[in-house]
Formats: C-alpha cells, sequence, structure tokens
C-alpha cells in the first residue's frame, strides 16, 4: 500500500455511516459521523450531553423537493418545533445555533420560513444575534413578484457567553489608509488591520449546475457560506453537527478547517457523496470556493 492509499485508509476509519439498524456504540469515537436515517431517532440515541458546539442547518422548506414530503403547512412548523427541541440540549452554553431558510410557497404567495420559526427558538430561551441575509445571482424567474435572490440564516445563541471570533472572517476595510485626522490618535490608521467586520448581508454564489461543488443534491450549501460559520462560531477541534445533512457541505468545511462534524440525513446516496467529499476535504483534494 502507498502512502497516498495509506492515507485514505486512516481517513475513512474516522469516518463512519451509521444506519438505525446497526448500534450506536461507541459513536463519541468518530470524528466524522453520518447517520443514515430521521433525525430524531439520532438523538435519541445520544445520550452524553451536551456535545455540540454549532448546530448549523437547512431543512427542508416543505416545496415538494425530492428529498422530502410535504405536509400541510401548521404540521410543517410543529415538525420543526419538535426537532428543535430535541436538538437544543445537546448544545453546549456556549454554542451557537444557524438555522438557514428560504421561503415555503403557497397558491404564489410566499411565506417566509424565518419569521415563521424565529419564535420557537425564542420560546425555547435562544437569542438572536443576527439574521443574516444570503444574496445570490441565480433562481427561477418570477412573473407576478419579483424574483427572489436571498435567503436567510438565524444566529441564535444559548447565552451571553456564546463563541464568536470576528477576526478569521474580517473582509478588507473599504480605506485602509485612511487616518484619524485630529486627537489622540491623530495620523494613526483609523481601520482595524486585520480587516473590517464582513456585515450581515453575505453575497455568495449559490450551488447551481456549472459550479465546482455541484453534486447530485439539488439545494446544497455552498462549502463557503459554512465556512464563514464555522471559522467565526466555533475553534479546533470543536464539534459542528447538521441534523438535515445533505451531502455534507458542513462537513467539508468542518474538516477543512479542522472540526469534527455529525450529520443526519435520510438518503444514503447524499450520505455517500458526503463521506467522499469529506475524505477528499481531509485529504486537501476537494474542490470548493472559499468564502473570501
Ligand atoms: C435542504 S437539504 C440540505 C442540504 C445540505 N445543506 C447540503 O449542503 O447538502 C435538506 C436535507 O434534509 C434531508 N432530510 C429530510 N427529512 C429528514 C429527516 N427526517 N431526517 C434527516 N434528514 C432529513 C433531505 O434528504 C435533504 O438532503
Amino acid at each position: 500500500m502507498n502512502e497516498f492509499e495509506q492515507s485514505i485508509k486512516e481517513i475513512n476509519s474516522n469516518i463512519k455511516i451509521v444506519s438505525p439498524r446497526s448500534r450506536l456504540n461507541n459513536h463519541q469515537k468518530y470524528e466524522y459521523l453520518l447517520w443514515h436515517g430521521d433525525v430524531r431517532k439520532f438523538l435519541n440515541h445520544l445520550n452524553h450531553k451536551p456535545l455540540f458546539d454549532l448546530v448549523v442547518t437547512s431543512p427542508p422548506y416543505n416545496i415538494g423537493k425530492e428529498y422530502e414530503q410535504q405536509k400541510d403547512f401548521s404540521s410543517y412548523i410543529e415538525w420543526q418545533k419538535r426537532i428543535i427541541e430535541q436538538i437544543l440540549p445537546f448544545v453546549k452554553d456556549t454554542g451557537n445555533v444557524c438555522w438557514q431558510v428560504g421561503n415555503y410557497v403557497e397558491n404564489g404567495t410566499i411565506w417566509p420560513l424565518d419569521i415563521e420559526l424565529a419564535p420557537i427558538f425564542r420560546e425555547f430561551g435562544l437569542q438572536l444575534r443576527n439574521r443574516i441575509v444570503w444574496k445570490f445571482g441565480h433562481g427561477l424567474h418570477s412573473k407576478r413578484r419579483f424574483s427572489g435572490r436571498y435567503e436567510v440564516i438565524l444566529w441564535f445563541t444559548k447565552s451571553n457567553d456564546y463563541k464568536f471570533n470576528l477576526d478569521p472572517v474580517r473582509v478588507d476595510a473599504k480605506y485602509p489608509s485612511k487616518r484619524h485626522y485630529k486627537g489622540p490618535n491623530a495620523g494613526r490608521y483609523s481601520s482595524n488591520p486585520l480587516g473590517k467586520n464582513p456585515e450581515d448581508v453575505w453575497e455568495i454564489p449559490n450551488v447551481k449546475s456549472n459550479h465546482i461543488e455541484k453534486t447530485i443534491h439539488p439545494c446544497q450549501f455552498p462549502v463557503g457560506l459554512i465556512e464563514k460559520l464555522i471559522l467565526s462560531m466555533t475553534d479546533v477541534g470543536d464539534l459542528v453537527f447538521d441534523p438535515f445533512a445533505g451531502v455534507a457541505s458542513a462537513g467539508v468545511a468542518s474538516a477543512i478547517h479542522n472540526r469534527r462534524f455529525w450529520g443526519c440525513d435520510i438518503s444514503r446516496d447524499y450520505l455517500d457523496t458526503g463521506k467522499l467529499r469529506i475524505s477528499k476535504a481531509l485529504l486537501g483534494i476537494e474542490r470548493y470556493r472559499p468564502h473570501d
């Protein structure tokens, strides 16, 4: 076995796909764990709490995609509520929760899911820190309303003592050479030399057919979007959890930045793709568009 094959073997022994039929023993030892099945069943198996430093996900929007069974809207919201309620005890007090959503659409009218879901998190005692607008370039062309070109990330914390590191995600200052012109700092640069706060509107291309990250999944996260959250809300070695992991884009961002990752999905095909992507990310050969 050559060196490359040896590293693939080592990496694969550290990424496990578990199905509801197999026993979830020793799950703590896996840095990368993918559960094939319903997220609620996975959570029922966990007994060490709290575990997660960051929960980041994009749930189904109840709009009839290939991976979801459409429900009436109130049942859908109730389903989301039960899952959120079940996840929260596993989030550390210093932890963060990012729920990325768009619109539920019925008969041409839109129901922005952030508006519907935010009260649930509040009811469970979480604090909303930002409503991040993710702006992208491509999507459906609407005829009877303006075409939608943004979705939202609701970022909640469990306490005031939450992890947040701005420095790794700072962006170039608009006027980096600007200096204070009076007062005790006169003559010194007025902006932070590490760059400025990236603000709460992020323009990141969505993953359409010619994007380098495109896989079999119809609605995958761009890795750069999750990368920004992971870099600012976790430290090396922390555990990231995505209850609706799809092709594990959050796992790819975690692997690139030496965070651990657990995720769930009901599709084995998505998880197989996700496992391969995580392996390649750990080997440093997964192609992606970085956030910066
Ligand atoms: C919007 S997609 C998430 C895509 C993901 N962010 C990615 O980058 O690939 C929602 C995912 O939830 C999964 N899903 C639907 N119901 C589920 C359930 N009860 N438990 C776990 N996953 C579920 C679907 O198979 C789908 O892949």
